[in-house]
């Protein structure tokens, strides 16, 4: 039996990852902030599937606690980027902690996990790796904020390494998975409106469409779920950036009238203070447009 570490695991579509991993007989190690919640489920997922699930508590923009998580990644055989949050307030509007917690968030405690599993797994010359990435990644559909440039560094990590020589020459495996609108609470925490139900994907589905494809032979290095997202993926990365980006195609959180000037909450810089589910931008709040 093997064994997968899930981040951002305690709800939304980590959890739902780690239900797809549980039913394959993975043993899990779920990190996330929650506490009762947590270990909640880890109890719960454990007994249905007859798996041992451990939770671990961490705040990832915690230094000391991305150590803990990383020490506990060395010996798992998947690895999954999960954890992140958006800002849903315009770069220029942003308390500096906003942003770095969220950059530590999406880009330094994936690449530190991934640098704490690689070699281990080169090593014994198995692996898989998920780096949960998003459309947003892929064209500025989320203009004014530092969110896709947060999850453009995943994506182009993954295939950074994925196609590299040593990687190639490896049974290791990378995937990233670029995400349209799902159901979760990302939206409601990044205060922004929940997206189009047309465009809306539920969860479980793009849970067990990602772990089906890091359980392929050959797992491919972008996974996109769902035939609407791989059009429009294919649409906003093929055709020339004048026509994705001409005015009003995109969101511009630039123009979204929010709180007045300097009313922007003002997270603690020590972070991980605050509050069991004080991800980066709940304190934002008054942004309801509705974002990618
Ligand atoms: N939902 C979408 O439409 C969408 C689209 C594209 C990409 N994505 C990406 O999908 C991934 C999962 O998002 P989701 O939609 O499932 O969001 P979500 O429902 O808000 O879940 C986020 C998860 O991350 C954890 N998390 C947040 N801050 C953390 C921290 N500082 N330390 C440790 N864990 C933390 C949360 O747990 P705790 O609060 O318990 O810590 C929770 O388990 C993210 O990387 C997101 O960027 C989502």
């Amino acid at each position: 039996m093997s064994k997968a570490l899930v981040t951002g695991a305690s709800y939304g579509i980590g959890a739902d990852i780690a239900r797809a991993l549980a039913a394959r007989g993975h043993d899990l190690v779920l990190a996330a902030r929650s506490g009762e919640a947590l270990d909640r489920l880890a109890a719960g997922i454990g007994a249905e599937h007859g798996i041992t699930a451990r939770a671990l508590h961490a705040d990832l923009t915690v230094e000391a606690d991305l150590e803990r998580v990383a020490e506990a990644a060395c010996d798992v055989d998947i690895l999954v980027n999960n954890a992140g949050a958006g800002l849903g307030i315009s770069f220029e509007r942003t308390a500096w902690a906003e942003e770095r917690r969220m950059l530590q968030l999406n880009v330094v405690a994936p690449a530190r996990l991934l640098h704490a599993v690689l070699p281990p797994m080169l090593e014994r010359g198995s692996g898989r790796i998920l780096n949960i990435s998003s459309v947003a990644a892929t064209a500025p559909v989320w203009q004014g904020t530092t969110y896709g440039a947060s999850k453009a560094f995943g994506l182009a990590l993954t295939e950074s390494l994925a196609y590299s020589h040593r990687l190639r020459a490896s049974p290791v495996a990378m995937t990233a998975l670029v995400l349209g609108h799902t159901a979760s609470r990302f939206h409601e925490l990044a205060g922004i409106a929940p997206s189009p139900p047309l465009l809306t994907l539920p969860s479980p589905y793009v849970a067990e469409r990602a772990v089906r494809a890091i359980h392929r032979r050959r797992p491919p290095v972008v996974c996109v779920p769902s035939v609407r997202y791989k059009l429009l993926t294919g649409l906003l990365q093929h055709l020339p950036r004048r026509l994705v980006t001409l005015p009003g195609l995109a969101d511009d959180f630039t123009t979204i009238a929010s709180h007045a000037p300097g009313t922007a909450a003002r997270p603690p810089e020590s972070g991980g203070a605050d509050g069991e589910h004080g991800v980066l931008a709940a304190e934002a709040g008054g942004h309801r447009e509705r974002q990618l």
